[in-house]
């Protein structure tokens, strides 16, 4: 136990500072604190960098600048949408090899809660497998061991999880003996937290003796993996690429050698997977130029009349979504960390947030009482003076993000089924009964390549690989 004096200069300066930028409230308290529980405010009120937190949180509350020009980005599109077949032959084939050269790193941003999910666990424990119920990391982990085996190349996965994620993601994948992965290549990081403001600009006290904090976003995993020490553990690896993906979506491939091609033939910093979107009203963000750079414009933020806009064919004019998944450069990733508070802005959005009242006794608020903080990695781009944007078809993106409805477990395991099933007709095979599930084990089959390679003559040949379950509901 550190006891601490309320007179030490430290404290004293502490509190001036936090005086100096309006927000000396946050001792209010203090006279009635014990011992530990002043230790504790004090650590974290000195962990905060006050001056740029109280300087991104006013820029948050400035009337957005004069409408930014915004202009469709270029599209590397798929084939059948007009892009050019031997351009995506050519760009698997460069992706192939580097990940081959064991260049490429997969990292994987983890710190969301099932919360919306209805599910109690980090996002990465919910049970996703159409037929075992493997968990989303199980089955990420699966396709990793088969990208390992095909490139014979280490692949190194990053985690990024958050103070809410940490233990039990790591409780999870020793329990499990890291999903069949080598632990020396499975590298864990922790995103940091960011305090919220309430509307006149105060920091919350949560409890008499903690500011209220959130994870910073995932705009927060380029911070944190130089925080970490991974971009460093990267560079010792010989790792110059960096494919980043979220949790939620059991459909990606991870390690796309078509985003990697397209990437490093482009010789860009950043790049990322879009997919068309099918109607205005989808909740993805959308890739633009922006005054001239590549970014995304949020869904939640998009007017309703560029959300509707249509070219002179008809189509959507922003139509190209955010899959969230993109490729970066590690030295890009450096810079961009290097000058976060540049280039990864604050974002604030109003939010119910715990506050102590003026007795020091916490309430959950019925009504959004301040703003949470976070980074959204795709600000990134901007730093980028290359960025490649590749159509992925709609098949690499089912995320699991809602109770029930679109983007839920029902309407995600039933891609996951279908894209099963495909494997097994484009395989030449017969694919069990229509009112069956199926889950393949891509640890062993990550395509219909994989599954002809097996030279089954039925599915049933492959119990252990090629699960199914008659169900009322497939
Ligand atoms: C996000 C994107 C949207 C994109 C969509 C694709 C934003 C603002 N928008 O929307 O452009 O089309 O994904 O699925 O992000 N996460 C962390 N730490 C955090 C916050 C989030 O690790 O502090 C992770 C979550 O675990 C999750 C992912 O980031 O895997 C996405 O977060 P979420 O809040 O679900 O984003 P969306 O609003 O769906």
């Amino acid at each position: 136990m550190v006891s601490q004096s309320p007179t030490r200069p430290d404290i004293r300066e502490l509190r001036e500072r936090f005086e100096a930028h309006g927000q000396g409230h946050v001792f209010r308290f203090w006279d009635g604190l014990d011992a530990d529980a002043r230790h504790r405010l004090e650590a974290q009120a000195a962990s905060l960098d006050l001056p740029a937190l109280v300087r991104g949180f006013r820029a948050t509350q400035e009337p957005l600048a004069a409408t930014a020009s915004l202009e469709p980005p270029e599209v590397e599109a798929l084939p059948e949408h007009g892009g050019d077949a031997a351009r995506h032959r050519e760009a698997r084939e460069r992706g192939e090899a580097a990940l081959a050269e064991g260049r490429v790193a997969v990292m994987v941003v983890a710190g969301g809660q099932g919360s919306r999910l209805g599910f109690s666990g980090p996002k990465g424990l919910f049970p996703i497998g159409p037929v075992s119920d493997r968990m989303l990391f199980a089955l990420q982990a699966q396709k990793i061991r088969r990208l390992r085996e095909r490139t014979g190349a280490a692949i190194p996965w990053y985690v990024m999880t958050s103070g809410a994620t940490d233990a039990a993601t790591r409780r999870a994948f020793e329990a499990d003996k890291y999903f069949g992965l080598p632990p020396g290549d499975v590298f864990f990081l922790r995103q940091g937290m960011l305090p919220s403001f309430d509307f006149d600009g105060k920091l919350i006290l949560e409890q008499p003796d903690r500011i209220f904090e959130n994870p910073d976003g995932h705009g927060g995993s380029l911070t944190a993996l130089l925080s970490s020490g991974a971009l460093d553990d990267m560079r010792e690896r010989g790792i110059t690429t960096i494919f980043y993906y979220q949790v939620d979506n059991p459909l990606a491939i991870l390690g796309d050698p078509i985003l990697l091609g397209f990437h490093h033939g482009a010789g860009a910093q950043a790049s990322c997977k879009s997919l068309r979107k099918e109607t205005p009203e989808e909740k993805v963000g959308v890739f633009a130029r922006i005054d001239g750079r590549i970014g995304v414009v949020e869904y939640t933020e998009i007017t309703d009349e560029q959300r509707n806009a249509r070219g002179a064919d008809g189509a959507l004019r922003f139509s190209a979504g955010n899959t969230a998944i993109h490729a970066f450069e590690v030295d890009f990733v450096r810079h961009v960390a290097a000058e976060a508070e540049r280039r990864l802005p604050l974002h604030a959005s109003a939010k119910k947030i715990r506050q102590v009242d003026e007795h020091g006794t916490p309430h959950d608020p019925s009504e959004p009482n301040g703003f949470k903080l976070e980074r959204f990695v795709f600000d990134a781009l901007s730093a980028a003076d290359r960025v490649c944007v590749v159509e992925a078809p709609r098949d690499e993106y089912s995320p699991v993000k809602n109770a029930t409805g679109a983007d839920s477990p029902a309407t995600s395991r039933r891609a996951l089924s279908d894209q099963y099933r495909r494997w097994i007709t484009e395989a030449g095979l017969s694919p069990p009964a229509s009112d069956h599930w199926i889950e393949i084990d891509e640890s062993r089959i990550g395509g219909p390549d994989d599954l002809r390679t097996l030279g089954l003559e039925q599915v049933g040949d492959a119990p252990d690989s090629i699960l199914t379950r008659p169900g009322d509901d497939a």
